[in-house]
């Protein structure tokens, strides 16, 4: 991508499998089974769509088919539900961007950014006194995720706060890496998962946002003052119920989104030119970037005309280099920091056990040895607290301090235990967190005073 391309807002294209165009109008077909005069536009069959109460406004819906979840902050109407086993999104919204946001969020899943998952567009709804219902988009929930109000019980520290930030200007610069402008970056829009320490961050409102063949300067810049406005907006307003530590500056602290974005932009996309004589550079380049977490996957190398001087531009990078790995070699699949945390001590685990063996055969042997014993020490009780690649990454720490504390080499066994009854055992439940004691964190009242606009 270069710096100086002009921005093609009107160079939108007419094919509609193009990025960056959606049909308004859908005619039903075998793809939108009609139940009644309801529409159904969907990705997958998911025939239990068809018991939920459509003909039910969303704010009557009966308690039996919600799932209790804690939810971000909105304008429209949203309520999870129960969809055979898993837990579904419904959001009532117009029929355009209701369908607008379904398309979009197909083709970001298809470009690989982390997004909700879109399920179904329902049209068509009426009352059974034949009044007309507003059209639902219906997502899947994001197992392990929570909206930013929930990640913290009392007060937001702020630590955490700036692993929040970095999280969210990674995904930002991903978006954009794809040609994808947001137009309404805001902690809100966005959903977190633990991952190692840090967070990842997911897209959930794509609402705005328009796909591009690729982005300008100035499209990115204005999404990232969007993104600063927001978020000091969002901050000032949980200073201001007291939820954030005080020391936090609001003002600055949202401006943090722009450095850490930059910096990474920088790193991705920079040209860098050096003497043919120095050509590590290139391979360190890529090991700086494979460090942040991609991959290259095409670059430029040009020579000067006198033949001494070397250009390096990345043009393709693609994120998730670690969790690649570890998929590659065990199958299991984590998020990146989650990934490399497990590969560093899958890699160490090598090296300690057997390091002349086969890399793929070791991994293999750590999945065994260290992962699932774990995993299965885990009292299902205890199962929903966290996911299982957190755990083993939080029991690796555990046995860390533990080992260092003590000063003695604590034993897997020994650390799973203490783990387990020290800390784990003591954490709130996010696979599904019910609204206790710490609601008054999260927007669950539809007629919340908070806008996150
Ligand atoms: N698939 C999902 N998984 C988990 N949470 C979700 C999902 N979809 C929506 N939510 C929750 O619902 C909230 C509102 O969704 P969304 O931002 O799409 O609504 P909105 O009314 O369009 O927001 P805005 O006020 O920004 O226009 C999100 O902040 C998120 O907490
Ligand atoms: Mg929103």
């Amino acid at each position: 991508m270069t710096e100086t391309s002009n921005a093609q807002w009107h160079d939108e294209p007419t094919d509609y499998d193009q990025a960056g165009k959606l049909p308004r109008m859908r005619p039903a077909s075998a793809e939108s089974p009609s139940f009644g005069s309801l529409n159904i536009t969907a990705a997958a069959t998911d025939p239990e769509l068809l018991d939920l109460p459509w003909h039910v406004a969303l704010e009557q819906w009966p308690a039996s088919a919600l799932a209790a979840l804690p939810r971000g902050i909105s304008r429209h109407i949203v309520r999870f539900a129960h969809l055979g086993g898993s837990v579904i999104a419904v959001k009532e919204t117009s029929e355009h961007i209701a369908r607008h946001e379904y398309h979009m969020l197909r083709k970001l899943q298809r470009l690989d950014v982390p997004c909700v998952e879109p399920v179904a567009v329902i049209s068509g709804r009426t009352t059974q006194d034949g009044e007309e219902l507003d059209p639902v988009l219906v997502t899947r929930h994001l197992k392990f995720s929570l909206p930013y109000r929930a990640l913290f019980s009392q007060t937001l520290r702020r630590d955490t706060l700036t692993r929040l930030i970095d999280a969210q200007a990674l995904l930002l610069v991903r978006l954009h890496l794809i040609g994808f402008y947001w137009g309404d970056v805001s902690l809100s829009n966005t959903l977190f998962r633990r991952d190692a320490g840090s967070f990842a961050a997911y897209l959930v409102d794509a609402e705005t946002g328009e796909l591009y063949p690729e982005l300008s300067t100035g499209q990115r810049e204005y999404d990232l003052e969007i993104a600063r406005v927001n978020i000091a907006g969002e901050l000032m307003d949980l200073a201001e119920g007291g939820l954030i530590e005080e020391k936090v500056d609001p003002l600055a602290t949202s401006e943090l989104i722009m450095d850490s974005y930059r910096r990474l932009w920088m790193e991705l996309t920079e040209k860098e030119s050096f003497e043919l004589g120095e050509r590590w550079r290139v391979s360190a380049r890529i090991r700086r970037l494979n460090e942040l977490g991609f991959d290259v996957e095409e670059y430029v190398i040009k020579t000067a005309a006198n033949g001494t001087q070397i250009q390096l531009q990345p043009k393709v990078v693609d994120a998730g280099h670690h969790s690649r790995r570890l998929l590659r070699l065990t199958g299991l699949d984590a998020q990146e920091n989650q990934a490399r945390r497990l590969l560093n001590d899958m890699d160490a685990y090598r090296a300690d056990n057997n390091p002349t063996l086969d890399e793929e055969f070791s991994a293999h042997l750590w999945v065994n040895e260290v992962f699932e014993p774990i995993v299965r020490a885990v009292p299902r009780e205890l199962s929903g607290k966290l996911e299982p690649a957190e755990v083993v990454h939080e029991v690796l720490e555990h046995r860390w301090y533990m080992s260092e504390r003590e000063d003695r080499n604590v034993p897997m066994a020994e650390a799973v235990q203490s783990y387990l009854d020290n800390e784990l055992r003591h954490r709130r439940d996010e696979a599904e967190i019910m609204l206790t004691a710490d609601s008054r964190t999260i927007g669950i009242d539809e007629d919340s005073e908070y806008g996150d606009n």
